[in-house]
């Protein structure tokens, strides 16, 4: 038997260290969580893309009644991004959470099902996405999106 080690890195900034074009998508993925529909969790989820010609792409989260059919805010957005602009890689996306009054003290991390569609925009493009997770306290930033997801499902593995 042998332990595999998995390692990720993630850089943690104040808000105020980020560079302005990111520290810019933040802002609009925190303006965003004003547009999220979200009656039955009262948690506002904004997301802002940004493209590699400089175009910004938002999403917010979107439930349902029934349950399972509504969508988080980072799919809606890459969703948008992927379906209007197939040609265009996404560089860098952005993430707000707001809920009881305030943007989350802490940064809520994206779940799983939305860092695997976040892995398969960064494949397809074949370019590093920037992934910036906004909170009251810090923000983190992971330069790519396969840093977010270590020991993922790839299309290589569907060859065998
Ligand atoms: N949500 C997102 O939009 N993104 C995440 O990364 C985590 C959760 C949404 C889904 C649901 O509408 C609400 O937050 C509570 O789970």
């Amino acid at each position: 038997m042998k332990e595999l080690h998995l390692q990720t890195t993630v850089k943690v900034y104040s808000y105020e260290e980020l560079e302005p074009t990111l520290a810019q998508l933040v802002d609009i993925a925190k303006q965003k969580t004003q547009d999220a529909y979200c009656p039955y969790s009262h948690f506002h989820v904004g997301a802002a893309v940004l493209l590699a010609d400089g175009q910004i792409v938002t999403g917010a989260n979107q439930e349902n009644a029934a349950y399972p059919s509504g969508l988080c805010a980072e799919r809606t957005a890459l969703f948008a991004a992927n379906a209007n602009h197939p040609n265009t890689p996404v560089v860098a996306l952005a993430l707000a959470c707001y809920t009881n009054g305030h943007f989350t003290k802490d940064v809520a991390s994206p779940c799983g099902a939305c860092r695997q569609v976040m892995l398969e925009t960064e494949h397809r493009f074949a370019k590093p996405m920037k992934v910036i997770l906004y909170s009251e306290t810090a923000c983190y930033v992971f330069d790519n999106a396969t840093d977010l997801l270590p020991m993922s499902f790839v299309a290589e593995n569907l060859l065998g």
